[in-house]
């Protein structure tokens, strides 16, 4: 079988897409290939003068790219209220929305602007919010999708409802890989709840595989730059593949045309750390119906806002 390449993304013309964290890593490849394809494309992003760099950088390579930046500071719920009402004043639909933003390991508890732990507040209750306030976008869309980026990690989390923000223990990595159980859960819960209610929109899920980008830098650094950090950028050099195309599962999740709501795609060798995308499977603890439903309604519980299906 030939390697799926960002060449066989579809044709994207007339679609309106919103990539979170856009401005750097795989957010910025899925960002460049799509505008590249003929989307309209909405950068969600926290900083920007960062993100005002990172559309220079793809229209000096995409000279027709439609961009546009709009600020996003998915720790701080306020800010994702006021992100959705300017994208819904701004835009009638929605096609595309890849929930893509995230921060790994950071070493020590930090909090969220409303006191949510630090990547599970970033990557799950802030992606929960935006997706369910530009649900109506999404409604108005043409076959819309929303494709939530996980992580192969997601194998080391388990929810512990008892204590969701980990304020009895932390553990930078158990942090993160509940985070990114958080994010499988919800896309799995998100697809089952649309089909019941019978929308068009679908919901699929994506891991990159193991990428050269600035998550191993950004929140293990947060505390200052250590061995620890100047150890992870080693090993990455090593090992990982280019954010390009670590991009691949991401865009394939957003464009393909044999994609199903509830799919799950990762890269399709070793480890699932590289190679071309393929439909990878979830772990049992991640298409726990239960724990899905129970996290759907703490989530919507914890950031005020319900989804409108
Ligand atoms: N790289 C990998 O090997 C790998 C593997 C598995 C999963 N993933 C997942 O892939 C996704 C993208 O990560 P990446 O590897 O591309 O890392 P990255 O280069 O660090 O990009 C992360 C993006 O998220 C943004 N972000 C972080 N906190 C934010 C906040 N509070 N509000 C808005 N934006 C925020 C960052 O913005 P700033 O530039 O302002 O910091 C940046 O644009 C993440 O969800 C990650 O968990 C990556």
């Amino acid at each position: 079988m030939t390697a799926w390449t960002e060449a066989d993304v579809p044709d994207q013309a007339g679609r309106v897409a919103l990539v979170t964290g856009a401005n750097s890593g795989l957010g910025f490849h899925v960002t460049r290939v799509l505008a590249g394809s003929g989307a309209q494309v909405i950068l969600g992003c926290r900083d920007a003068p960062r993100a005002t760099t990172a559309m220079e950088q793809i229209q000096a390579t995409v000279p027709q790219a439609s961009l546009e930046l709009c600020v996003l500071d998915l720790a701080d719920l306020d800010s994702v209220t006021r992100f959705s009402e300017e994208v819904s004043s701004r835009h009638a639909r929605l096609d595309i929305l890849v929930n893509n933003a995230g921060v790994m390991a950071v070493p020590t508890r930090h909090t969220t602007a409303q006191g949510h732990e630090l990547q599970f507040g970033t990557n799950h209750l802030g992606h929960f919010a935006l997706t369910a306030r530009l649900f109506p976008l999404l409604r108005e869309g043409d076959d819309a999708r929303v494709v939530t980026v996980t992580s192969s990690l997601h194998r080391r989390g388990s929810i512990d409802f008892d204590d969701i923000d980990a304020e009895l223990g932390y553990s930078r990595w158990r942090a993160y890989g509940n985070s990114k159980l958080a994010n499988l859960l919800f896309a799995f819960e998100l697809d089952r709840r649309l089909r019941a209610t019978r929308n068009a929109t679908i919901s699929v899920a994506a891991h990159p595989g193991y990428a050269a980008t600035e998550l191993s830098t950004s929140g293990p650094g947060l505390d200052g730059r250590g061995v620890r950090v100047a150890a992870m950028e080693a090993v990455e050099q090593i090992f990982a593949q280019s954010a390009a195309r670590g991009a691949l599962p991401l865009l394939y999740a957003a464009t393909a045309s044999d994609v199903a709501g509830g799919d799950y795609y990762a890269p399709r060798g070793i480890l699932e750390w590289r190679g071309s995308p393929a439909k990878a499977r979830a772990t049992r603890r991640a298409r726990d119906e239960k724990a899905a439903a129970r996290l759907w309604e703490l989530s919507s519980r914890i950031t005020g806002v319900s989804f409108d299906l």
